[in-house]
């Protein structure tokens, strides 16, 4: 057992609050988080079950060390108070115990609430391949749709091809589509964050109170501050003696 720093003992002792931590590495982190579990799991006030606890890693090899940690970690408990049935029992969840990357929490929980997202529970995880063909299949559906219905989805969308795809395919729009999806699906709440880049360029409030105007500010303040140094240049290039003429050359001004 390390003798923890008063940090790691801070980190696994708190209590009633989130904690976030951050070290270098190697420098302890697993350490403490599996002596916060071992903590929580041999509390004599509120002793907790193992498997109550989520733990998620973000790789499977981490996941496993996890596990390997908090058995060894449970071991040693046992070893100290052998009669504990509390302890016993753990060793036995510890099987069961939600210890793994997040993915797989997910994938566990959708499997076993399948029912009541009503999706079929022998379900899987497309591949990278299968998915891009997914993609592809629903945006040339939605071009088909696009195409055909005349209403005002139609016109913005034959705005947004006019400008974005050259006249003999679509393809450049196409992904451009993809990519926005990709990074808008990077995002938490995917579809609020689409609807408010785009309410970034309604200027219903007037340009000043857009997202834009200090953007555009600060451009032309830059191009205005530039061109200001090249006339002051060109100033001090007329007070010279020699005028704009300088060694027989006519001085060109950058
Ligand atoms: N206070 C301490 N005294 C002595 N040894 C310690 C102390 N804290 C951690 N260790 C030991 O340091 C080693 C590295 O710890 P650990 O694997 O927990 O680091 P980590 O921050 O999780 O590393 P990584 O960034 O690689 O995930 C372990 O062998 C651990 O037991
Ligand atoms: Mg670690």
């Amino acid at each position: 057992m390390p003798q923890w720093t008063d940090q790691q003992r801070e980190a696994i002792y708190t209590k009633g609050q989130d904690i976030l931590i951050a070290a270098a590495a190697g420098s302890g982190k697993t350490a403490v988080l599996v002596e916060r579990i071992i903590q929580k799991v041999i509390d004599t006030e509120s002793p907790v079950n193992i498997d109550e606890l989520m733990v998620a890693t973000f790789t499977n090899a981490a996941a496993q060390e996890m596990r390997t940690r908090v058995q060894l970690a449970l071991d040693v408990a046992l070893e100290e108070n052998p009669t504990s049935d509390h302890l016993k029992k753990q060793a036995t969840l510890l099987q069961q115990a939600s210890i793994s990357t997040l993915h797989s929490f997910c994938l566990d929980l959708v499997k076993r609430y399948s029912y009541k997202l009503d999706i079929d529970p022998g379900f899987r995880i497309a591949n990278d391949l299968e998915a891009d063909l997914l993609r592809q299949e629903v945006l040339e559906d939605l071009f088909e749709y696009w195409y055909s219905e005349e209403n005002d989805e139609q016109v913005a969308f034959f705005d947004v091809v006019d400008r974005f795809s050259s006249d003999r395919h679509d393809q450049d729009v196409e992904s451009i589509i993809l990519k926005l999806n990709d990074f808008a699906m990077k995002n938490p709440w995917p579809t609020e964050w689409l609807d408010e880049i785009a309410s970034n360029y309604e200027l219903n409030e007037g340009i000043t109170n857009s997202p834009w105007f200090g953007i555009i500010v600060d451009k032309v303040t830059d191009t205005l501050e530039q061109a200001k140094k090249e006339a002051e240049k060109c100033h001090a290039i007329t007070l010279l003696p020699d005028g704009l003429i300088i060694t027989g050359k006519l001085m060109t001004v950058t």
